[in-house]
């Protein structure tokens, strides 16, 4: 790759997909994700992490100590015994110097390689398509003169399934730890015996030459994991855990002549019983299943047929959408890295990262509906069982569980509801799968809601869902006409009923909203916006009377807005439960913010009275920096009572005016709506992570993936990462560059090609997979403009470009010509 690109520590292989790194000690833990069904493994740059089925919390099968010291420590093992010199192909955790490294981080996969002194280990580790199991693919290559007879451990921590109880209660779980082991295979089997039906197996594909499952006969009691007993005496024990802390680990001796390699694998698998009899014998697991996978990946090829599973699976699911453009960073992103994040958005939600325990946060109300809207033209089918899952958590009366959890998909009542954005963003997500599938039969599926009580059958449909959720805000109003905020908005910390003085209640669900008065700017502006997608939809569905009552409460709406939010230069952000306004000049901190400006403008705000120009100079003014658009300005110097969490963090941190990536892209595509190509790709590029490669040291998060928050102005560390990869900026950052700047948009009739581009890129093609059929875009900029399309056509034969592109729906390949003018 070209040395511009390039950090020094490592660099982007466009050809490969791959990011490569080149060192080990990275300025932080770079994380990849394995899997993309059901089965998720976390890997960082040096082999830790951990793996679940499904849930995070409730079935985790691999354990894991967040923040530790150093901060990723523990994972996918393998230390090298070479004539009693021991190391690590992934650098960690021995450390041991002169390892020559390279990671390279794919998509779905990890390799690590590790060479020292002649001798090299590649690791490689995926989660196959369809499979509930990681495959640990390892290569003992010996490059030296003389014959070499190394040994190899496996080494990686059983967790008990219940990740938060794992880690807490010791007085039971040390007691509990059970294992078999037969052949090659380790099973994994506490609490086996009782309720559990499901076990995980850890095997290997090649005779072994000993085995450990008690960690402290691996490791030791006063050990570390670098200078684990076993690795380092060059033997195994054969122990076989009862209680306390079980591992698996294998021994794996190698007789290597000078150039010779070998090859073998590791499968770690979560294993279901199903109707099977539990036991052949009393205390000895029947192993039926585990046993057929673990033939299933001894048999040669496998492994290697697996993994190209897994690479044509990604080639097609990237397929959908590939683009080639001006700009490296923004066509590398969106060919690759932002669509591959909004994959691990859409399957984790913010649960599970190295910022997220996995034992915290299930999926979001709010959060699952806005990752929808980068996935779902990869895989509409999910996103449709996605949102019949997340509405399915609503209550009858509108009200929303703000999270639930994956494994029971019920939601969580220790954080609860009253978040009042969360209903509205329901309609962005069915709109959004409607314009990508056409399939408007989701609005008549069933869907419960949580609270109410059917007899027998679900009467209840989606479309019931979200006439619910837009009578909700037109219900909860307050003094104003303004949406209630309830416990907060988006902005999880503007928390304008809680009055906390007491360190030791949660922001977000201290504080009565009953009777509450404060009002959301912002929700007003997303009320538009929803109230908008509804009456296109009834259009779409000949439904004209409820069109033009959507257009009533749309009216009604903005009127309101307009009347007032406006402060002179821009739009206040809400009314405090006091009655005073937040987000206004008069205010002596936060005099405005970033998010009722987004909202606003995306809702149609100020888009004929020159307002919405206007509060987006003011953003480009007051917020705007060459690391991002800081959240407000000035940030608070000190906790307001009356304001909540925002005004808790240190100023320029998080959504105390931190640059929160999430909502800098609803200003891009805002800069996109009133046609300003250039300044929306300037914007875009402040928050690349691509682009942050040459002041990496100063970033510090993965170059690859979309950070929640980029330190603001007013930090000391003024562009540093933090949070990186479960955030709503993956979505919508994908949003921005695909329906934005190139202006491909999905629409209910048909593909709409409406780009915003900078002035001087002479155009660009896009290759789009829709509702079946391949679009091959053109798009040609002869007189330099930003936007308007002065000629369209389809395959040849001239079309109307104000006109969604007519499906055609034969499967094959179309080509449309666009002329910008
Ligand atoms: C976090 C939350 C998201 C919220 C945002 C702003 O990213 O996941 O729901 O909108 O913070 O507070
Ligand atoms: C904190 C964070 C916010 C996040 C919320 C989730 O308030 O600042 O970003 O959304 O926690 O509970």
């Amino acid at each position: 790759m070209k040395p511009e690109t390039a950090s020094p520590y490592g660099h982007f292989d466009d050809a490969t997909r791959e990011y490569v790194i080149t060192r080990p000690d990275t300025p932080l833990p770079w994380l990849n994700y394995l899997g993309q069904d059901e089965f998720f493994g976390l890997c960082t740059n040096t082999a830790g992490g951990y793996s679940f089925w499904k849930d995070a919390k409730l079935r985790r099968l691999t354990r894991y100590r967040y923040n530790n010291v150093p901060y990723d420590l523990g994972g996918r093992y393998f230390y090298v015994n070479d004539g009693g010199e021991v190391w690590n192909p992934g650098w960690k955790p021995v450390k041991a110097k002169g390892v020559k490294y390279e990671c390279r981080h794919g998509l779905g996969y990890t390799r690590i390689v590790g060479e020292r002194d002649g001798l090299e280990v590649e690791t490689l580790f995926f989660v196959p398509p369809g499979e509930n199991l990681e495959v640990w693919k390892v290569t003992v290559r010996n490059k030296s003169a003389q014959r070499k007879t190394p040994k190899l451990f496996s080494y990686q921590e059983f967790c008990f399934f219940e990740a938060l109880n794992d880690m807490t209660n010791y007085q039971r779980t040390y007691s509990i730890g059970e294992v078999e082991v037969e052949g090659s295979a380790i099973y994994h089997k506490t609490e086996f015996r009782e309720r559990r039906n499901h076990y995980t197996l850890f095997a290997c594909t090649r005779p072994i030459a000993g085995f450990d499952t008690s960690r402290d006969a691996f490791v030791g009691i006063h050990e570390g994991l670098h200078e684990a007993k076993v690795p380092f005496a060059g033997q195994a024990t054969n122990s076989v855990a009862f209680g306390w802390n079980p591992i698996g680990s294998h021994q794996i001796n190698l007789d290597l002549a000078p150039g010779a390699e070998e090859s073998f694998a590791f499968v770690l698998a979560y294993v279901e019983q199903g109707e099977a009899p539990k036991f052949d014998a009393p205390f000895v697991m029947n192993k039926s299943v585990g046993r057929a996978i673990v033939e299933k990946y001894s048999a040669p090829g496998a492994v290697d047929a697996a993994l190209a599973n897994l690479k044509a699976y990604w080639d097609a699911l990237l397929g959908n959408f590939q683009v080639d453009c001006p700009n490296e960073h923004a066509q590398r992103m969106a060919n690759t890295w932002n669509q591959y994040q909004c994959m691990a958005t859409f399957n984790m939600s913010r649960s599970a990262s190295m910022y997220e325990t996995g034992i915290g946060r299930g999926m979001g109300f709010r959060d699952s509906n806005q990752d929808l809207l980068g996935f779902v033209h990869m895989i509409p089918s999910r996103a449709r069982e996605r949102i019949l899952d997340i509405a399915a958590t609503q209550l009858s009366d509108g009200t929303c569980y703000h999270q639930y959890q994956p494994l029971t998909k019920k939601g969580n009542a220790d954080i609860g509801g009253d978040f009042y954005d969360d209903h509205l963003w329901l309609v962005l997500s069915t709109c959004a799968y409607i314009k990508e599938s056409g399939d408007t039969s989701i609005l008549q599926a069933p869907c419960a809601y949580a609270d109410k009580a059917y007899e027998n059958v679900v009467t209840d449909t989606l479309l019931d869902h979200l006439e619910t959720s837009i009578a909700y805000t037109m219900k909860k109003r307050g003094p104003n006409g303004l949406p209630l905020i309830g416990h907060a908005d988006w902005n999880d910390c503007l928390n304008l009923n809680c009055f906390s003085t007491e360190p030791n209640e949660s922001f977000q669900t201290a504080g009565d909203v009953r009777d509450s008065k404060a009002e959301s700017v912002m929700i007003a502006g997303l009320f538009l916006y929803a109230a908008r997608e509804m009456a296109g939809l009834y259009e779409h569905l000949d439904r004209n009377t409820d069109a033009a009552r959507m257009h009533g409460h749309y009216a009604e709406m903005l009127e309101t807005v307009e009347r007032v939010s406006w402060d002179g230069a821009w739009y206040t952000r809400a009314y405090a439960a006091d009655g005073s306004v937040v987000g206004s000049h008069t205010n002596a901190e936060g005099k405005i913010f970033i998010e009722s400006q987004g909202w606003c403008v995306l809702g149609g705000a100020g888009a004929n009275n020159g307002r919405a120009r206007q509060a987006m100079e003011s953003v480009h003014q007051h917020l705007y920096t060459k690391n991002g658009v800081v959240l407000q300005q000035p940030a608070y110097s000190a906790y307001d009572l009356r304001l909540g969490e925002v005004t808790s963090y240190p100023p320029g941190v998080k959504e105390n005016a931190g640059i929160f990536s999430h909502n800098n892209t609803w200003i891009h595509l805002a800069w996109c709506q009133l046609g300003e190509g250039d300044r929306a790709l300037e914007y875009y590029l402040s928050i690349c992570p691509s682009a942050k490669q040459d002041q990496i040291d100063t970033y510090r998060g993965e170059p690859y993936v979309y950070a929640q928050m980029i330190a603001g102005k007013d930090a000391p560390c003024f562009g540093e990462a933090k949070n990186n990869w479960l955030t709503g900026t993956a979505a919508w950052t994908f949003v921005v560059v695909s329906q934005g700047l190139l202006g491909i948009k999905p629409d209910y009739a048909g593909l709409r090609v409406a780009p915003c581009i900078p002035k001087d890129w002479p155009g660009f093609t896009v290759t789009r997979r829709f509702r079946g059929d391949t679009y091959a875009i053109t798009v040609r900029n002869p007189d330099g403009v930003s936007k308007g399309v002065k000629a369209l056509r389809l395959n040849g034969t001239e079309i109307d470009p104000t006109k969604p592109i007519p499906v055609v729906g034969d499967g094959s390949t179309h080509s449309v010509d666009v002329v910008l003018g």
